[in-house]
């Protein structure tokens, strides 16, 4: 499956994001993640639940049952199930077989996220995406942290993956969102590390942008504008930018002044589709609420440009896309890495 040939397109070791915390509730949520069928919800006490999503009786979706107390009923016979997944009642036996049970799944709720764990044996913490250098960590003190409207894309995870790794696009499929912003296509540094992998443009002591100046406008006449993609897994990708400094007489970089953060978490639902979730964050102007509401709807706009961009590709590119022939340039360099990174997790899961 392109570009990743292996027959799973995506790894499993890995937490991804099942939700914004906000979405996990007394009221059940069906989604599919990694293909699976889930379902979620909250116990009394507020802990998140995550369960297979089909009754083992007759496959009934259990997002047509209800809760009761901290069990699910399911609405088509009356079986019970523990937050564990055990069947725990049904109403025409007093036999329960110990295999009448689904599977339950681990979940750790972090910043405005609930991440689940779906991998092989027990979760690995320390896989776990540690974003507090943008306020995404236990302590989002000196952030201002916005949740933006989820979507769900009608193409596979990777392509979005490729296009977060990729920012020259900014120039062409945001022309007219973001505006000219030259430093899409200056000459980006790859950095990997570990698993992180860091794709950085700089703009060094240029004339102050319109839009830092709206955004930032004690920036001054000369700044230091980075921007940068941040690569902490596969589920969670940082597009930081503007990041700016302010420029010393002499040209060099001076004081930080601020940071916008475009967090991208993209968590498959299925071979062929992917729930888009985002985050703002940014370190200045933590109360103005009329500039996250612009920044908001900007930010919407945007992610439909990559989606109408991305479903557009997921259309043909199995019939006719070939990633051992396609052409690359040095801005693919970060996406390659990845994609080979990639490749190589899946290999061994499925070795
Ligand atoms: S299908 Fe769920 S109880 Fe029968
Ligand atoms: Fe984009």
């Amino acid at each position: 499956m392109y570009p990743i040939d292996e027959a799973a397109p995506y790894p499993r070791n890995q937490w991804y994001v099942a939700g914004t915390g906000q979405e996990f509730t007394r009221d059940i949520l069906a989604r599919r993640i990694l293909d699976h069928p889930l379902v979620f919800y909250r116990t009394q006490e507020g802990e998140p639940v995550a369960l297979w999503g089909l009754c083992p009786h007759r496959s009934m979706p259990f997002e047509l049952g209800q809760l009761r107390d901290d069990e699910l009923v399911c609405g088509y016979h009356g079986f019970a199930f523990s937050r564990e997944g055990a069947c725990v009642s049904i109403p025409t036996s007093s036999q329960i077989s110990p295999a009448c049970r689904v599977k339950s799944y681990a979940l750790v709720e972090r910043g405005p996220w609930v991440w689940i764990w779906m991998g092989d044996g027990e979760p690995d913490h320390a896989l776990l995406p540690d974003a507090s250098d943008i306020g995404l960590g236990a302590d989002p003190s000196g952030w201002r942290i916005d949740i933006t409207e989820p979507f769900v894309m009608q193409a596979r995870a990777q392509l979005l993956i490729d296009n977060l790794l990729d920012l020259s696009h900014l120039a062409f499929v945001h022309n007219k969102t973001v505006g000219p912003a030259p430093i899409a296509l200056a000459q980006a540094e790859t950095v990997r590390e570990g698993s992180r992998l860091f794709v950085k443009r700089t703009m060094e002591d240029e004339p102050t942008t319109p839009f830092i100046s709206y955004l930032m406008p004690d920036a001054g006449d000369r700044v230091w504008n980075e921007l940068i993609t941040d690569f902490y897994s596969p589920g969670l990708i940082n597009a930081g930018g503007p990041w700016v400094w302010k420029s010393r007489p002499d040209g060099s970089r001076g004081e930080a002044v601020a940071k916008l953060n475009f967090v991208h978490v993209v968590t498959p639902e299925g071979p062929n589709s992917t729930h888009y979730f985002g985050v703002l964050t940014r370190n200045f102007r933590l109360d103005d609420d009329e500039l996250s509401l612009a920044m908001a709807a900007q930010n919407d706009a945007v992610r439909r440009e990559d989606i109408i961009a991305l479903e557009a590709i997921e259309k043909i590119v199995d019939r006719h896309g070939d990633a051992k022939r396609e052409i690359s340039v040095k801005a693919d360099e970060g996406a390659l890495m990845i994609r080979r990174w990639m490749r190589k997790l899946i290999a061994e899961e499925n070795a």
